[in-house]
């Protein structure tokens, strides 16, 4: 497996108004992603999975540490453009990620247009494509959001993020708002896509069933710093955590011994 992102002693603060010390949201985490490679990256709400994530892009700024993609080292303006096109992100909120005044052709396809990629009619029949890849219609091109329900808009924002081709998509809380059944239909196409495209992705959420089904690899995070990590199985069998013991425990009608997602 080719390396493809890396993050080194990721530290982010934030200033608080009115407090002498900043508050650390990211405390010294290093991790990578290989190429086709899930993580799964969880932990309770406000431990830094989504500053992180963000860190890894390029729209959260490092206080401290060091990215490098495809083994080289990124800080300039040019190398965050590099790396933007071959790791997408994918929002959390399938409601206020699409621009309700853009068509689902003008969301999906605004990378290919401000790069001015190929002629038009080359970069309609690209988001027809990518719009079929996701189990949408070609036609659904000319509809705006409002028309689409919260499991077509993540397919939506997904057709965006694969448009050029990317070889790391950070997914952030992206089924959180959905019915089980749509979740479950959104991950599948996430294997996929993983397996037709060979894609890798960042999954961060905080439903460890969820995280458990798609992941190859967890890394579970606490107060900003990384507790544990490894092989999916290995940490359900033996976390060495007691917080992720917690996170397990706290999983609805999970069955260690089944050790099955039930409710997928
Ligand atoms: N822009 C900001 N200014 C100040 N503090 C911030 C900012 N963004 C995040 N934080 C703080 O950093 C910490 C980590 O937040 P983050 O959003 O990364 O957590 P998370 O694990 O993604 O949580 P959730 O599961 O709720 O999405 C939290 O204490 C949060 O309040
Ligand atoms: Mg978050």
């Amino acid at each position: 497996m080719t390396e493809i992102l890396r993050g080194e002693h990721l530290r982010r603060e934030y200033r608080i108004p009115g407090q002498r010390s900043p508050l650390v949201a990211v405390d010294d985490v290093s991790l990578s992603v290989s190429s086709g490679e899930i993580v799964g990256l969880v932990g309770e709400s406000g431990s830094g999975k989504s500053t992180v994530s963000r860190m890894l892009v390029g729209i959260e700024q490092l206080t401290s540490g060091d990215l490098y993609f495809d083994g080289k080292p990124v800080r300039s303006r040019g190398d965050f453009r590099t790396l933007r096109e071959d790791v997408q992100y994918v929002f959390q909120d399938p409601y206020g990620s699409l621009a309700p005044h853009l068509t689902v052709r003008q969301t999906v396809g605004d990378s290919l247009d401000l790069r001015g990629l190929g002629t038009p009619k080359e970069r309609d029949d690209r988001v027809a494509q990518v719009l079929e890849e996701v189990g949408l219609r070609a036609a659904d091109a000319k509809s705006y959001p409002a028309v689409f329900s919260g499991g077509q808009r993540q397919r939506i924002s997904l057709a965006r993020a694969l448009i050029m081709q990317p070889r790391l998509i950070i997914c952030d809380e992206i089924t959180s708002g959905l019915d089980v059944s749509v979740q479950a239909q959104i991950l599948n196409l996430l294997l996929e896509l993983r397996d037709r495209l060979d894609v890798a992705y960042i999954f961060v959420s905080h439903d460890l069933r969820v995280v458990k089904y798609l992941s190859d690899r967890i890394i579970v995070m606490k107060q900003g710093q990384i507790v544990e990590e490894g092989a999916v199985e290995q940490i359900f069998a033996a976390p060495n955590a007691e917080y992720t013991r917690d996170l397990i425990a706290a999983v609805p009608h999970f069955d260690p011994t089944r050790g099955s997602t039930a409710a997928l």
